[in-house]
Parts: C-alpha cells; structure tokens; sequence
C-alpha cells in the first residue's frame, strides 16, 4: 500500500512580503509570493504598513498556494511558519494564520526561524526529471531546473528521496558529486548567510544544528547597500539598483575602507561612513558628480561589500577545511558576489551552492522545506508559541 504523502504548507511574513507554499514529500508544487509596494514612497519598510498588507495578503496568497499546487487543504499534513525573528506585527499575522489553519484542521504547526530557513532553501527540490538522485550521484542544479516563484512543478515522482538530516548524509558526494550538479549540499557545510538585517558565516552541520562562527557586528551587507543607494538618491531597496549599475561600472574606480576585524566577524558601518564622507567631498568639487559616476560608484561599493565577505568567509573555509560552501538571503542575489562564489570554485575547489533568485530573499519555500525536515523528526510546536521579533539560529 503506498504511504501517505506528506503535503507541508509554509507560511512566510516576517517583513514585507507574504509568501505560501507546498511541498510534498520534499518537493515544491508552489511557491506564491505578495511583495508590498507601498514601502517604496518612504526608502524603507514601513512596519504598521507591512503589518497592514499581511492581512489583506495572507487568505489569497495561501489560496493560490493550495490551487497551484493542485492541493486540498484536507490534504496538508501540517503547517509550518516563521516565528521568528522580523518585525513583530508581520510575524503576528502569519502566526496567527497558521495557528487557526491548523487548529481548524487538527493538524501539527511547526515553527522555523527564519535565518534557519534561509539556509536550508539549498535543499527545495522541484519536479525531479527522470531518475531521481541517489547518495554520490549527481541530480539536477538549481540554477537550470528549478522553476519560477509561483509556477506549479509538475507532479513528483512516488520515490522520492529522503532529506538528508546529519553529517554524513547527503544527495552530493563529498567528493564532488554536488560540483557535478546534484544541489543538495553535505553535512557540514558553510553557508554565508547575508540579507538586509543579517552577515553571518554559518557552520552547518546538520538541519538542526546551525553554530554562527562570525557575524557582523554593526550594519549587515544589504543594510550597508541599501543605505549608500540612498545617500545616492537611488531609490529603495538599493541592493538590486546598485547590481544592476554596477555591471556597467568600473570596480576599480573608487577605493573605500574595508574593516579591520579579528576572527571571522564582519563590520559594514565604517564602509558605509567611508562611501558618505568620500561622496560629500566629490559632491563639493562636482554638483552632478553621482549622476556622472554612478556605475563607477556602483561597482566599487559592490567590490569593496563582497571583497569583505569573501575574504572572512575564505579563511573560515579553509580554517575548517570545509569545501561545500554555500549561499543564502536577499544579497546572494548579487551578480558580483555569485560570480565570486563562482571564481573561488575555481580557484580553491569549492563546491558551491547558490540559490535560485526566487528563493534569496524572502518566501516560504524555505519554510516549507524546514517544516518538511521537522515534520520527519516530530518537531511540532504547541498552539501557545509566540512570535519572536529577534531570534539567533
Ligand atoms: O533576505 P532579504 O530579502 O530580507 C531581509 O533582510 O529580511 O534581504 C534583503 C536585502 C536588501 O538589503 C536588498 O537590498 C538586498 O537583500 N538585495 C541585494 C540584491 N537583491 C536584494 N543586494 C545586492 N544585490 C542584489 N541583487
């Protein structure tokens, strides 16, 4: 008789989008994300407005979820959301959500930290094409066959594969079965996790057992961007303006302060101070000096942010003799830093793992997958767990 599926909704809405999404038994069939626009006018989220259009996101958003995903919600097995951390009235409507789905449902809530989410968004799988991946053989990347944020995957294969859980487990083989394709990294990997609220090396040795061996200590990266595209008068958020200018610019041009640290700790405010005192001297001699150079400026902000990342994350991965290295939040959508990930690849024989763009910054793809790993040890919360607006790993 063929098991019951497993069918894990994901509830995602710790900022400014609402996301949903369903996977099952490992597999993504949908991911539907709700982004607020209305943040735009102010160069920055607005937390009661945020708050606000969770509300009017949260029923449609988990409704397409379920249709595109050809899924009753009689069907879901549980479901899982983000308690934590990011804005307290965000995470309240999500929570909220979850918890009267499924006490309406009788069925399990599962809770997942978002950052531990980030993280684990390497393991979303999507339709498999034929033979699934087996232990050291190589599957499909994410890169190439993942499908688009909100597009239905076809139906899954009845074999899927396990999630891997612990050191020693995993779809890629140490040895470079991942570098030939398979998109599941190994236990333990290294997984540079850097967003608009977070910089963090991670040292990830199994999908419950995260330990943070550097992180920033002021500004994070994409906090860093975004407030240097705004003393630019760029618009918000930064960090995709920024990449797209900065493909035209020089990298070269512009030398700013990079932080001098101990250990694998990242500091981004004296860079951010370096760009502002810098373009208020240019800004004297040149009136119209940003709109003159602003690919110039672009590429050398960009330069000088993964620069920082990388030379901290290099050490840690060679201190620790790690070579799977991965990826994770909304600045892993930077061109410079993927094609750095990439050129280290070849230079020091990473294997790395980089998200598919739908899934660096926030959706719930990647609560669901982290639901889906929980599922499968009983990790459930009870009915009375609060949202935490700040939560480590
Ligand atoms: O993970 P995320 O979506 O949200 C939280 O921080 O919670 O990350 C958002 C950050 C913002 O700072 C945004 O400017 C940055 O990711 N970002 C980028 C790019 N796309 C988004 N930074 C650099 N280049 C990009 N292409």
């Amino acid at each position: 008789m063929k098991n019951k599926p497993i069918v894990i909704l994901g509830i995602e809405s710790s900022c400014d989008d609402t996301s949903a999404a369903v996977i099952r038994d490992g597999y993504l069939l949908s991911n539907v994300t709700a982004s607020q626009a209305v943040h735009e006018a102010y160069g920055g989220v607005v937390p009661e407005l945020a708050s606000r259009a969770h509300q009017l996101n949260i029923v449609p958003v988990v409704d397409q979820a379920l249709k595109r995903a050809g899924v009753t919600k009689e069907e879901l097995s549980a479901v899982a959301f983000t308690r934590g951390p990011g804005l307290m009235g965000s995470l309240l409507v999500g929570v909220s959500f979850a918890k009267g789905f499924a006490a309406s449902l009788g069925i399990p809530m599962i809770d997942v930290n978002h950052l531990q989410g980030h993280v684990l968004a390497h393991f979303i799988r999507e339709q498999t094409p034929s033979p699934l991946p087996l232990k050291g053989e190589s599957g499909h990347s994410q890169e190439e066959k993942i499908k688009e944020n909100g597009d239905k995957a076809d139906a899954c294969s009845e074999h899927s594969t396990p999630l891997p859980h612990r050191e020693g487990q995993g779809v890629g083989s140490a040895d470079g079965g991942a570098a030939a394709g398979s998109s599941l990294p190994p236990f333990p990997f290294l997984c540079l996790l850097v967003s608009g609220g977070n910089s963090q090396i991670v040292l990830v040795k199994a999908y419950n057992d995260m330990q943070i061996i550097g992180q920033t200590i002021d500004d994070a990266a994409g906090e860093c961007i975004d407030k240097c595209s705004k003393v630019m008068g760029l618009g918000y958020p930064g960090g995709p303006i920024i990449d797209r200018l900065a493909r035209q610019g020089n990298p070269e041009a512009y030398h700013f302060s990079k932080p001098a640290i101990p250990g694998y700790d990242y500091s981004f405010s004296g860079l951010k101070t370096s760009f502002l005192y810098n373009l208020r001297d240019w800004l004297q001699e040149d009136p119209d000096f940003i709109e003159h150079h602003k690919e110039d400026l672009a590429a050398s902000l960009e330069k000088t942010v993964v620069d920082i990342l990388m030379n901290k994350l290099r050490r840690a991965a060679k201190d620790l003799k790690i070579k799977h290295v991965a990826v994770a939040g909304g600045v892993s959508a930077n061109t410079g830093l993927r094609e750095a990930f990439k050129d280290h690849a070849r230079r020091y024989g990473w294997t790395i793992y980089i998200p598919k763009f739908s899934f660096t910054t926030d959706n719930a793809a990647m609560i669901a997958i982290t639901g889906a790993f929980k599922y499968a040890d009983k990790d459930f919360c009870p009915m009375e767990a609060p949202a935490f607006s700040r939560v480590a790993l």
